[in-house]
């Protein structure tokens, strides 16, 4: 898409350049799948807990990312079968968001967040060097299958700026030497922590915990580090706290009533 040269906002103007490069179709020329029985009755599963079972329709793709590594066309077929909804209602939940894969993911997704932020916190430049360590670009895989890499956008994280992810944990305060050293240890498969403490697993046993599967690691590390944390220390330190709650009146109560 061209931009207008001469547009009212001044003499700006590149061709538009797509920061989601796999928001296309699921991959139908690649049938394969690991999804049996097993993960059908664990869709059946996640289904059971909502009271409309098409809610559950996000933690099922992410068993599908588990299981294939991918949204497969295997797992668009048993959402839909489970379900009882259709493949293309299926498809198009699983690519509209960009955590649904539609080609492999490595053994390790990385992220690396450049919204405003990270971005001038140097997550740009943060990306381009992701790239050149690794030798993919953004979007792609390494060739060994250990890496994947991704531009992603706000973690919610500004205040550890500039953030990267692995495998959805945060790894915060990142700088160009730890970068590099953080992507050699997963190349290697040496052992990874996230900066909060948590193991890095991988992928597919992170997309199995958002499946709603617990791998009993949900407490490592602390809740909430000292930068988010800092408001409140100084609310302490200086007696301020939120104004109290006014009494409900009348009106409140007969509005909650309807
Ligand atoms: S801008 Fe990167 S986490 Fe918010």
């Amino acid at each position: 898409m061209s931009v207008d040269q001469n547009s009212a906002h001044g003499p700006v103007g590149h061709e538009f350049e797509s920061h989601f490069p796999e928001s296309g179709a699921v991959d139908y020329s690649d049938q394969s799948t690991n999804i049996g029985e097993t993960t059908l009755e664990e869709m059946r599963q996640i289904a059971e807990r909502y009271p409309q079972p098409r809610s559950a329709l996000l933690p099922m793709l992410h068993l599908v990312q588990s299981v294939d590594g991918r949204i497969s066309p295997a797992g668009i077929e048993a959402c839909a079968e489970v379900l009882g909804i259709t493949p293309a209602q299926v498809s198009g939940v699983a690519t509209f968001y960009t955590m649904y894969k539609r080609r492999p993911a490595g053994r390790h997704h990385v992220g690396v967040c450049t919204t405003a932020l990270c971005a001038v916190m140097g997550g740009d430049y943060l990306l381009e060097q992701a790239e050149q360590r690794l030798g993919i670009h953004e979007g792609e895989t390494t060739p060994d299958g250990a890496v994947s890499l991704e531009r992603i956008e706000c973690n919610a994280a500004c205040d550890f700026a500039p953030v990267m992810m692995v495998n959805w944990e945060f790894m915060d305060n990142m700088t160009p030497e730890k970068a590099d050293a953080l992507l050699d240890d997963l190349v290697a498969g040496r052992e990874v922590h996230s900066t909060r403490g948590a193991t890095i697993t991988s992928w597919r046993e992170a997309e199995r915990v958002l499946a709603g599967f617990p791998d009993g690691r949900a407490d490592e590390g602390p809740t909430a580090g000292p930068a988010s944390l800092l408001g409140l220390d100084i609310a302490r330190e200086r007696g301020w706290k939120a104004p109290d709650v006014p009494p409900k009146t009348a009106t409140d109560e007969a509005e909650e009533q309807k």
